[in-house]
Protein backbone atom coordinates (compact mmCIF):
# COMPACT_ATOMS: atom_id res chain seq x y z
CA UNK A 1 0.00 0.00 0.00
CA UNK A 2 1.35 3.69 -1.11
CA UNK A 3 0.53 6.52 1.42
CA UNK A 4 -1.26 9.80 -0.11
CA UNK A 5 1.41 12.04 -1.86
CA UNK A 6 1.82 15.10 0.49
CA UNK A 7 -0.95 17.90 -0.34
CA UNK A 8 -2.25 21.22 0.57
CA UNK A 9 -6.11 21.96 0.64
CA UNK A 10 -7.22 25.58 1.41
CA UNK A 11 -11.03 25.88 2.03
CA UNK A 12 -12.57 28.96 3.86
CA UNK A 13 -16.00 29.11 2.87
CA UNK A 14 -18.19 28.20 6.52
CA UNK A 15 -21.02 27.27 4.83
CA UNK A 16 -22.82 26.04 2.06
CA UNK A 17 -26.17 26.37 1.86
CA UNK A 18 -28.18 24.99 -1.11
CA UNK A 19 -32.02 24.23 -2.13
CA UNK A 20 -34.55 25.79 -4.21
CA UNK A 21 -35.81 29.23 -2.88
CA UNK A 22 -33.38 29.30 -0.26
CA UNK A 23 -32.65 33.03 -1.17
CA UNK A 24 -35.47 33.62 1.42
CA UNK A 25 -33.00 32.20 4.16
CA UNK A 26 -31.21 35.61 4.32
CA UNK A 27 -32.40 37.32 6.38
CA UNK A 28 -32.31 34.85 9.22
CA UNK A 29 -28.60 34.38 8.52
CA UNK A 30 -28.30 38.42 8.52
CA UNK A 31 -30.08 38.95 11.74
CA UNK A 32 -28.04 35.52 13.36
CA UNK A 33 -25.23 37.03 12.55
CA UNK A 34 -26.80 40.72 14.31
CA UNK A 35 -26.31 42.47 10.96
CA UNK A 36 -28.25 45.52 10.37
CA UNK A 37 -27.08 47.41 7.01
CA UNK A 38 -26.67 45.75 3.53
CA UNK A 39 -24.71 46.43 0.66
CA UNK A 40 -25.73 43.96 -2.37
CA UNK A 41 -23.11 43.74 -5.54
CA UNK A 42 -24.90 42.66 -8.10
CA UNK A 43 -25.03 41.84 -12.32
CA UNK A 44 -26.45 45.44 -13.61
CA UNK A 45 -28.53 43.26 -16.27
CA UNK A 46 -30.73 42.12 -13.07
CA UNK A 47 -31.32 46.70 -11.93
CA UNK A 48 -34.69 47.17 -12.10
CA UNK A 49 -36.04 43.69 -12.60
CA UNK A 50 -37.63 41.08 -10.52
CA UNK A 51 -34.29 39.88 -8.78
CA UNK A 52 -33.70 42.98 -7.70
CA UNK A 53 -37.18 43.78 -6.66
CA UNK A 54 -37.50 40.31 -4.35
CA UNK A 55 -34.23 41.25 -2.87
CA UNK A 56 -35.24 44.71 -2.23
CA UNK A 57 -37.96 43.10 -0.48
CA UNK A 58 -36.74 40.83 1.09
CA UNK A 59 -33.53 42.77 2.83
CA UNK A 60 -35.60 45.49 3.32
CA UNK A 61 -35.12 45.44 7.60
CA UNK A 62 -31.17 45.82 6.30
CA UNK A 63 -31.98 48.85 4.21
CA UNK A 64 -30.28 47.56 0.98
CA UNK A 65 -27.69 49.36 -0.95
CA UNK A 66 -27.27 48.75 -4.74
CA UNK A 67 -24.44 48.56 -6.90
CA UNK A 68 -24.49 47.54 -10.54
CA UNK A 69 -21.82 45.87 -12.19
CA UNK A 70 -21.09 44.92 -15.69
CA UNK A 71 -20.74 41.60 -16.80
CA UNK A 72 -17.56 41.64 -18.48
CA UNK A 73 -14.51 40.56 -15.87
CA UNK A 74 -14.14 43.33 -13.52
CA UNK A 75 -11.14 46.04 -14.07
CA UNK A 76 -9.37 48.23 -11.76
CA UNK A 77 -12.11 51.09 -12.40
CA UNK A 78 -15.01 48.51 -11.74
CA UNK A 79 -13.51 47.20 -8.13
CA UNK A 80 -12.71 51.21 -7.16
CA UNK A 81 -16.53 52.08 -8.03
CA UNK A 82 -16.92 48.99 -5.95
CA UNK A 83 -14.96 49.44 -3.02
CA UNK A 84 -16.32 53.29 -2.67
CA UNK A 85 -19.66 52.21 -2.63
CA UNK A 86 -19.07 49.94 0.03
CA UNK A 87 -17.33 52.27 1.81
CA UNK A 88 -19.96 54.76 1.70
CA UNK A 89 -22.73 52.06 2.44
CA UNK A 90 -21.04 51.49 5.52
CA UNK A 91 -22.66 48.25 5.24
CA UNK A 92 -21.90 45.24 7.88
CA UNK A 93 -23.08 42.60 5.28
CA UNK A 94 -21.67 42.79 1.81
CA UNK A 95 -23.96 40.26 -0.73
CA UNK A 96 -22.59 39.52 -4.18
CA UNK A 97 -25.68 38.42 -6.63
CA UNK A 98 -24.34 37.26 -10.27
CA UNK A 99 -22.15 35.41 -12.01
CA UNK A 100 -18.21 35.35 -11.69
CA UNK A 101 -17.92 39.53 -12.33
CA UNK A 102 -20.45 40.25 -9.70
CA UNK A 103 -18.45 37.73 -6.91
CA UNK A 104 -15.25 38.57 -8.25
CA UNK A 105 -16.01 42.57 -8.26
CA UNK A 106 -17.32 42.45 -4.58
CA UNK A 107 -14.21 40.18 -3.31
CA UNK A 108 -12.17 42.53 -4.86
CA UNK A 109 -13.58 45.57 -3.25
CA UNK A 110 -13.93 44.37 0.30
CA UNK A 111 -10.14 43.79 0.35
CA UNK A 112 -9.47 47.34 -1.24
CA UNK A 113 -11.77 48.45 1.42
CA UNK A 114 -9.76 46.97 4.18
CA UNK A 115 -6.03 47.11 3.20
CA UNK A 116 -3.62 50.33 2.14
CA UNK A 117 -2.71 51.12 -1.06
CA UNK A 118 -3.78 50.28 -4.32
CA UNK A 119 -5.19 47.02 -5.30
CA UNK A 120 -1.65 46.36 -6.76
CA UNK A 121 0.12 45.57 -3.65
CA UNK A 122 -2.14 42.65 -2.97
CA UNK A 123 -1.67 40.91 -6.38
CA UNK A 124 0.05 37.60 -5.72
CA UNK A 125 -1.72 34.02 -7.72
CA UNK A 126 0.34 32.63 -4.81
CA UNK A 127 -1.55 34.33 -1.68
CA UNK A 128 -0.47 37.74 -0.47
CA UNK A 129 -1.74 38.67 3.23
CA UNK A 130 -4.58 40.74 3.25
CA UNK A 131 -6.53 42.09 6.38
CA UNK A 132 -10.24 40.80 6.60
CA UNK A 133 -13.29 43.14 5.88
CA UNK A 134 -15.46 43.30 8.85
CA UNK A 135 -18.71 42.86 6.93
CA UNK A 136 -20.66 39.28 6.59
CA UNK A 137 -19.63 38.05 2.76
CA UNK A 138 -22.31 36.00 1.23
CA UNK A 139 -22.19 34.92 -2.74
CA UNK A 140 -24.94 33.94 -4.31
CA UNK A 141 -24.30 32.60 -7.91
CA UNK A 142 -26.77 32.99 -10.78
CA UNK A 143 -25.14 31.27 -13.49
CA UNK A 144 -22.96 28.04 -12.94
CA UNK A 145 -19.80 28.38 -13.90
CA UNK A 146 -16.79 30.26 -12.30
CA UNK A 147 -17.07 28.48 -9.11
CA UNK A 148 -16.27 31.73 -7.26
CA UNK A 149 -18.60 32.01 -4.41
CA UNK A 150 -16.02 28.94 -2.76
CA UNK A 151 -13.15 30.01 -4.03
CA UNK A 152 -10.31 32.21 -2.24
CA UNK A 153 -9.17 34.18 -5.50
CA UNK A 154 -10.45 36.65 -8.21
CA UNK A 155 -9.44 38.26 -11.38
CA UNK A 156 -8.89 41.81 -11.83
CA UNK A 157 -8.19 43.24 -15.62
CA UNK A 158 -5.69 46.37 -15.34
CA UNK A 159 -7.68 49.37 -16.45
CA UNK A 160 -6.66 50.53 -19.81
CA UNK A 161 -4.07 47.43 -20.12
CA UNK A 162 -3.89 43.44 -21.28
CA UNK A 163 -2.58 42.69 -17.79
CA UNK A 164 -4.88 40.20 -15.88
CA UNK A 165 -3.96 40.67 -11.74
CA UNK A 166 -4.82 37.61 -9.55
CA UNK A 167 -5.91 37.80 -6.50
CA UNK A 168 -5.94 34.77 -3.80
CA UNK A 169 -6.66 35.55 -0.14
CA UNK A 170 -8.97 33.20 2.26
CA UNK A 171 -10.13 36.28 3.49
CA UNK A 172 -11.68 37.27 -0.06
CA UNK A 173 -13.54 33.93 0.00
CA UNK A 174 -17.49 34.24 0.41
CA UNK A 175 -18.32 33.31 4.34
CA UNK A 176 -21.97 31.90 3.05
CA UNK A 177 -22.68 30.80 -0.41
CA UNK A 178 -26.01 30.35 -1.60
CA UNK A 179 -27.11 28.29 -3.83
CA UNK A 180 -30.63 28.74 -4.85
CA UNK A 181 -31.24 27.15 -8.83
CA UNK A 182 -34.75 29.18 -9.25
CA UNK A 183 -31.77 32.19 -10.02
CA UNK A 184 -30.09 30.18 -12.53
CA UNK A 185 -33.30 29.27 -15.04
CA UNK A 186 -33.35 33.28 -16.49
CA UNK A 187 -29.47 32.35 -18.02
CA UNK A 188 -29.22 32.85 -21.35
CA UNK A 189 -28.51 29.54 -23.65
CA UNK A 190 -25.13 31.00 -24.73
CA UNK A 191 -24.25 31.82 -21.07
CA UNK A 192 -25.32 28.39 -19.65
CA UNK A 193 -23.19 26.90 -22.03
CA UNK A 194 -20.19 28.94 -22.00
CA UNK A 195 -20.50 28.98 -18.08
CA UNK A 196 -21.30 25.42 -17.76
CA UNK A 197 -18.13 24.16 -19.71
CA UNK A 198 -15.92 26.31 -18.17
CA UNK A 199 -17.03 24.82 -14.81
CA UNK A 200 -16.34 21.49 -16.84
CA UNK A 201 -13.01 22.82 -17.41
CA UNK A 202 -12.05 22.93 -13.93
CA UNK A 203 -13.27 19.61 -13.04
CA UNK A 204 -11.66 18.33 -15.64
CA UNK A 205 -8.12 20.37 -14.95
CA UNK A 206 -7.94 20.16 -11.41
CA UNK A 207 -8.77 16.43 -11.15
CA UNK A 208 -5.97 15.92 -13.94
CA UNK A 209 -3.93 18.31 -12.07
CA UNK A 210 -0.08 17.77 -11.06
CA UNK A 211 -1.56 19.20 -7.40
CA UNK A 212 -4.86 16.77 -7.32
CA UNK A 213 -4.78 14.57 -4.25
CA UNK A 214 -7.35 12.89 -1.89
CA UNK A 215 -9.09 16.35 -0.58
CA UNK A 216 -9.60 17.24 -4.01
CA UNK A 217 -10.51 14.03 -6.40
CA UNK A 218 -13.80 13.48 -4.93
CA UNK A 219 -15.12 16.89 -5.37
CA UNK A 220 -13.72 17.18 -8.98
CA UNK A 221 -14.75 13.71 -10.15
CA UNK A 222 -18.35 14.37 -8.87
CA UNK A 223 -18.40 18.06 -10.52
CA UNK A 224 -17.45 16.20 -13.57
CA UNK A 225 -20.07 13.37 -13.21
CA UNK A 226 -22.75 16.43 -12.38
CA UNK A 227 -22.13 18.56 -15.12
CA UNK A 228 -21.59 15.80 -18.06
CA UNK A 229 -24.92 14.85 -17.46
CA UNK A 230 -26.80 17.86 -16.53
CA UNK A 231 -25.13 20.73 -18.58
CA UNK A 232 -26.61 19.49 -22.18
CA UNK A 233 -30.00 18.91 -20.63
CA UNK A 234 -29.89 22.17 -18.77
CA UNK A 235 -28.89 23.63 -22.71
CA UNK A 236 -31.84 22.42 -24.28
CA UNK A 237 -34.11 22.87 -21.49
CA UNK A 238 -33.39 25.98 -19.75
CA UNK A 239 -36.32 25.73 -17.23
CA UNK A 240 -35.50 22.16 -16.12
CA UNK A 241 -34.44 22.96 -12.19
CA UNK A 242 -33.31 19.53 -11.76
CA UNK A 243 -30.43 20.20 -14.71
CA UNK A 244 -30.37 23.93 -13.72
CA UNK A 245 -29.80 22.53 -9.98
CA UNK A 246 -26.72 19.67 -10.72
CA UNK A 247 -24.96 22.48 -12.85
CA UNK A 248 -25.09 24.84 -9.93
CA UNK A 249 -24.28 21.84 -7.54
CA UNK A 250 -21.28 20.38 -9.85
CA UNK A 251 -19.78 23.98 -10.26
CA UNK A 252 -19.16 24.88 -6.81
CA UNK A 253 -17.91 21.43 -6.48
CA UNK A 254 -15.45 22.08 -9.04
CA UNK A 255 -14.44 25.66 -7.24
CA UNK A 256 -13.74 23.87 -4.47
CA UNK A 257 -11.13 21.63 -6.10
CA UNK A 258 -9.46 24.03 -8.13
CA UNK A 259 -9.53 26.04 -5.46
CA UNK A 260 -6.53 23.34 -4.00
CA UNK A 261 -5.47 21.89 -6.89
CA UNK A 262 -5.08 24.41 -9.78
CA UNK A 263 -6.04 24.71 -13.31
CA UNK A 264 -4.23 23.23 -16.45
CA UNK A 265 -3.17 24.00 -19.74
CA UNK A 266 -6.75 24.76 -21.22
CA UNK A 267 -6.97 27.83 -18.53
CA UNK A 268 -3.23 28.98 -19.78
CA UNK A 269 -4.52 29.17 -23.39
CA UNK A 270 -8.00 30.66 -22.35
CA UNK A 271 -6.42 33.08 -19.57
CA UNK A 272 -3.99 34.04 -22.94
CA UNK A 273 -7.14 34.73 -25.47
CA UNK A 274 -9.01 36.26 -23.07
CA UNK A 275 -6.00 38.80 -22.10
CA UNK A 276 -5.40 39.67 -25.83
CA UNK A 277 -8.39 39.01 -28.04
CA UNK A 278 -11.21 39.46 -25.50
CA UNK A 279 -12.64 36.16 -25.84
CA UNK A 280 -15.48 34.89 -23.19
CA UNK A 281 -13.58 33.16 -20.84
CA UNK A 282 -16.12 30.04 -21.28
CA UNK A 283 -15.55 29.96 -24.82
CA UNK A 284 -12.16 30.03 -24.74
CA UNK A 285 -12.03 27.06 -22.73
CA UNK A 286 -14.28 24.75 -24.70
CA UNK A 287 -11.78 26.20 -27.77
CA UNK A 288 -8.65 24.83 -25.84
CA UNK A 289 -9.63 22.05 -23.49
CA UNK A 290 -10.56 19.19 -26.16
CA UNK A 291 -6.93 20.22 -27.75
CA UNK A 292 -5.19 20.09 -24.60
CA UNK A 293 -6.71 16.83 -23.41
CA UNK A 294 -5.97 15.07 -26.77
CA UNK A 295 -2.62 16.38 -25.96
CA UNK A 296 -2.21 15.48 -22.17
CA UNK A 297 -3.60 11.78 -22.84
CA UNK A 298 -0.54 10.25 -22.83
CA UNK A 299 0.19 11.25 -19.44
CA UNK A 300 -3.37 10.88 -17.82
CA UNK A 301 -2.95 6.78 -16.76
CA UNK A 302 -5.71 5.75 -14.79
CA UNK A 303 -7.50 8.62 -14.68
CA UNK A 304 -8.22 9.52 -18.23
CA UNK A 305 -10.27 6.48 -18.07
CA UNK A 306 -12.32 7.72 -15.74
CA UNK A 307 -12.89 11.02 -17.73
CA UNK A 308 -13.96 8.76 -20.54
CA UNK A 309 -16.03 6.70 -18.61
CA UNK A 310 -18.32 9.66 -17.08
CA UNK A 311 -18.69 11.34 -20.23
CA UNK A 312 -19.63 7.71 -21.81
CA UNK A 313 -16.59 7.92 -24.37
CA UNK A 314 -13.91 6.33 -25.15
CA UNK A 315 -10.96 9.15 -24.29
CA UNK A 316 -11.49 12.30 -22.32
CA UNK A 317 -10.75 14.34 -25.27
CA UNK A 318 -13.30 12.68 -27.45
CA UNK A 319 -16.02 12.95 -24.50
CA UNK A 320 -15.28 16.64 -24.13
CA UNK A 321 -15.16 17.40 -27.45
CA UNK A 322 -18.92 15.72 -27.97
CA UNK A 323 -19.87 17.67 -24.90
CA UNK A 324 -18.61 21.13 -26.68
CA UNK A 325 -20.18 20.30 -29.74
CA UNK A 326 -23.57 18.97 -28.17
CA UNK A 327 -23.94 22.76 -26.32
CA UNK A 328 -23.03 24.32 -29.27
CA UNK A 329 -19.52 25.85 -28.58
CA UNK A 330 -17.78 23.73 -31.84
CA UNK A 331 -16.18 26.65 -32.94
CA UNK A 332 -13.15 27.52 -34.76
CA UNK A 333 -10.28 29.80 -33.25
CA UNK A 334 -9.89 31.70 -36.52
CA UNK A 335 -13.49 33.47 -35.49
CA UNK A 336 -11.08 35.62 -33.02
CA UNK A 337 -7.43 35.09 -34.08
CA UNK A 338 -6.85 34.85 -38.28
CA UNK A 339 -3.36 35.54 -38.14
CA UNK A 340 0.24 33.46 -37.45
CA UNK A 341 1.26 36.74 -35.15
CA UNK A 342 -2.04 36.28 -33.00
CA UNK A 343 -1.64 32.42 -32.43
CA UNK A 344 2.27 33.15 -31.89
CA UNK A 345 0.90 35.83 -29.65
CA UNK A 346 -1.52 33.44 -27.74
CA UNK A 347 0.87 30.62 -27.56
CA UNK A 348 3.54 33.24 -25.82
CA UNK A 349 1.23 34.39 -23.63
CA UNK A 350 0.33 30.68 -21.96
CA UNK A 351 3.83 29.62 -21.38
CA UNK A 352 4.13 32.52 -18.89
CA UNK A 353 1.29 31.12 -16.91
CA UNK A 354 1.91 29.15 -13.84
CA UNK A 355 -0.98 26.45 -14.53
CA UNK A 356 1.38 24.79 -17.43
CA UNK A 357 3.48 23.48 -14.52
CA UNK A 358 0.82 22.01 -12.80
CA UNK A 359 -0.56 20.85 -15.98
CA UNK A 360 -0.56 16.46 -15.98
CA UNK A 361 1.90 17.04 -19.49
CA UNK A 362 4.70 19.54 -19.32
CA UNK A 363 4.52 21.44 -22.40
CA UNK A 364 7.21 23.13 -24.07
CA UNK A 365 6.52 26.48 -26.48
CA UNK A 366 6.58 24.86 -29.25
CA UNK A 367 3.78 22.24 -28.80
CA UNK A 368 1.90 25.12 -27.34
CA UNK A 369 1.92 26.36 -30.27
CA UNK A 370 1.12 22.64 -32.07
CA UNK A 371 -2.12 22.80 -30.03
CA UNK A 372 -3.24 26.74 -30.22
CA UNK A 373 -2.60 25.79 -34.38
CA UNK A 374 -5.31 22.64 -34.10
CA UNK A 375 -7.48 24.95 -32.40
CA UNK A 376 -8.44 26.50 -35.64
CA UNK A 377 -10.10 23.06 -36.49
CA UNK A 378 -13.97 22.61 -35.25
CA UNK A 379 -13.60 19.36 -34.33
CA UNK A 380 -17.32 17.66 -35.22
CA UNK A 381 -18.22 16.50 -32.31
CA UNK A 382 -14.77 13.59 -31.88
CA UNK A 383 -11.70 12.24 -30.89
CA UNK A 384 -8.94 15.41 -31.86
CA UNK A 385 -6.26 14.67 -33.73
CA UNK A 386 -2.98 15.61 -31.99
CA UNK A 387 0.07 14.08 -32.95
CA UNK A 388 2.80 14.90 -30.43
CA UNK A 389 5.63 12.96 -29.31
CA UNK A 390 5.59 11.49 -25.89
CA UNK A 391 8.34 11.21 -23.46
CA UNK A 392 7.71 9.46 -20.10
CA UNK A 393 11.18 10.32 -18.83
CA UNK A 394 10.76 14.19 -19.67
CA UNK A 395 7.69 14.31 -17.68
CA UNK A 396 9.60 12.52 -14.64
CA UNK A 397 12.50 14.55 -14.33
FE1 LIG B 1 -12.33 29.17 -15.51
Amino acid sequence: MKAPAPFTFNHATHRVVYGAGCLAQLPSMASYERRTRAFVVIDEFFIGGELQARLDDLLRPLSPRFHGVPRHEPDTDTVEAARAALVDSDADIAIAVGGGSAMDTAKAARMAASNPGPIDDIVGPAGVFMHPHPSLFVCVPTTAGTGSEVSSSAIVAKSGTDYKMVLNSPEMSARIALLDPELSVTAPAGVTAASGYDAVTHAVEAFTSKLAGPMTDPFARSALSLLATALPVACREPENLDARAACLVGSMQAGIAFNSAHLGLAHAIAGALGALNHVPHGLANALALPWTMAYNQPALGAKGDEIAHLLGASTAAEGLSRLRCEVGLDQSLDDWVNDDTGRDNVAAGAMKSGQVRVNPRTPDAAAVRAIVEAMRTPTGGVQPELALEYSPRREAS
